[in-house]
């Protein structure tokens, strides 16, 4: 059977543990092949809000296996508290959860020079991180300096390889960041818990999805994060540190490419980003503000106000050119139904010259060129079939698939399960 995979197609916060949510009925696995507590993931069913950051989305179903791919960095006080809450809600986590041998631990010196960075950063220089380490790690991980959860199994190994690795460390916090050293003696039991309570759930990720996909199970890949802020194909430097994009969906779960069928980019119908960096269609001022408190958009992780623009043709087509989207889920359509009149970015212009695509620099010079769609007053919430959608909020659906040149196979109309509409 294939492997499917969901990636969001702006920046983030597009709705994805919705959709993945929603495809896990009928999905044996589903992995998180990237990032780390960095995510916030929110799924409604019955009206119950959990919001996931480690933990993959599809946990809720009895039926799923949940694993965490070598592409992830791993913060074990956040998963264990995770899963602790998790637990209390009723869910089995740690019976149906693995955890991938390669994947790279997170540790508390990560979240600290992360914080330092942040905080002496000039404004220019801000990324507007959310604190969780994660591109600490993922730079350790690239200077071999990295421990991944393998390590954790040997207590003797870990003991060297954390020694060596506190060395180095400590001179970097305490001569570089004026930070105080962290203590072995804090770090190493710490672990050791982690791995008395995981060590069982820790295997060779990569040998068991592939044997299950030849065995005939379903597997859905889970990114976190967007396109917009993929290292290598987001707007850098205003980035997180992994590739959230198809090729992180393999690289960051070890799933053989042929086994890839469909690569389902999820959008909002309008767009979001948290932290700093060029947005082309952000609405500025008190107009912004409206959309925020239509959208309910505040991070899942930090609580911040995400920043609202709308819908950007011109991004979605560079997500659906570098992930090879083949379908797209439009989410939050249900939050523009305020509007007389919808605005859309049908392209970019830079120095009176219409540009042919996303660029990957000088975004912040752009100018969006914009057309008006009409609205539709009614509230279309929990609307489940697309027939029942005022005929305005239709042929914008119809249009914006039009523009981006790729089918809209569902279209979401509520933060619950059950409000989905799936396009014939
Ligand atoms: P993710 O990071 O891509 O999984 O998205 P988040 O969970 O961070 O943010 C999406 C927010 O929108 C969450 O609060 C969801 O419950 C909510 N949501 C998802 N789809 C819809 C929708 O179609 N309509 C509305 N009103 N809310 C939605
Ligand atoms: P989900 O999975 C939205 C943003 C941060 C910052 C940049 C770098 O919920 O869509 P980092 O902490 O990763 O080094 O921060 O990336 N960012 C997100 N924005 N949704 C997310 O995850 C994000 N994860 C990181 O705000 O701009
Ligand atoms: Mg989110």
């Amino acid at each position: 059977m294939p492997a499917n995979l969901v990636v969001g197609a702006q920046w983030g916060d597009e709705g994805k543990a919705k959709v993945i949510d929603y495809l896990s009925k009928d999905t044996d696995i589903i992995v998180r092949y990237q990032g780390g507590a960095n995510a916030g993931h929110t799924v409604v069913v019955g009206g119950k809000k959990y919001v996931f950051h480690l933990v993959p989305s599809g946990i809720i179903y009895d039926n799923t296996v949940c694993v965490i791919g070598n592409g992830v960095v791993l913060d074990p006080d956040y998963f264990l508290q995770e899963c602790a809450e998790l637990e209390k809600s009723g869910f089995r986590v740690s019976e149906k959860i693995l955890i991938s041998d390669s994947c790279h631990i997170l540790l508390p010196y990560h979240r600290m020079i992360d914080e330092a960075r942040e905080l002496g950063s000039s404004p220019e220089r801000k990324i507007g991180t959310t604190k969780k380490g994660i591109g600490m790690c993922y730079a350790d991980k690239m200077l071999r300096m990295g421990l991944r959860a393998g390590d954790l199994l040997d207590k003797e190994g870990l003991k060297k390889k954390l020694e060596h690795i506190l060395d180095v460390k400590n001179q970097e916090l305490v001569k570089y960041y004026d930070l105080e050293p962290v203590r072995f003696d804090e770090i190493y039991p710490n672990l050791l818990h982690f791995a008395e309570r995981m060590g069982k759930n820790i295997i060779n990720t990569i040998y068991y999805l592939n044997s299950e996909l030849e065995k005939g199970k379903r597997i859905l890949l889970e990114g976190a994060q967007g396109t917009g802020l993929d290292i290598d194909f987001g707007t850098y430097p205003y980035v997180t540190s992994s590739n959230p994009t198809t090729g992180g969906a393999l690289a960051g779960s070890g799933v053989n490419f042929r086994h890839l069928k469909d690569v389902i980019g999820i959008t909002k119908a309008y767009a979001t980003r948290v932290g700093e960096g060029p947005f082309p269609s952000e609405i500025l001022g008190e107009a912004g503000d409206v959309l925020r408190k239509l959208g309910g958009e505040y991070g899942s992780t930090t609580g911040r106000p995400r920043r609202c623009g709308w819908f950007d043709v011109e991004m979605i087509k560079h997500s659906i050119t570098v992930n090879g989207i083949n379908s797209l889920v439009l989410t939050k359509i249900d939050v523009l139904s305020h509007y007389e009149s919808i605005p859309v970015v049908i392209g970019y212009e830079l120095k009176g010259k219409r540009l042919d695509h996303f660029p990957s620099q000088g975004l912040e010079d752009v100018k969006p060129v914009f057309a008006d769609f009409k609205g539709w007053k009614d509230d279309i919430s929990g609307i489940c079939d697309f027939a029942k959608l005022p005929p305005t909020c239709q042929s914008y659906i119809n249009k914006l698939q039009e523009l981006v040149g790729t089918k809209i196979g569902i279209v979401s109309t509520g933060p619950d399960r059950e409000h989905t509409i799936i396009m014939k």
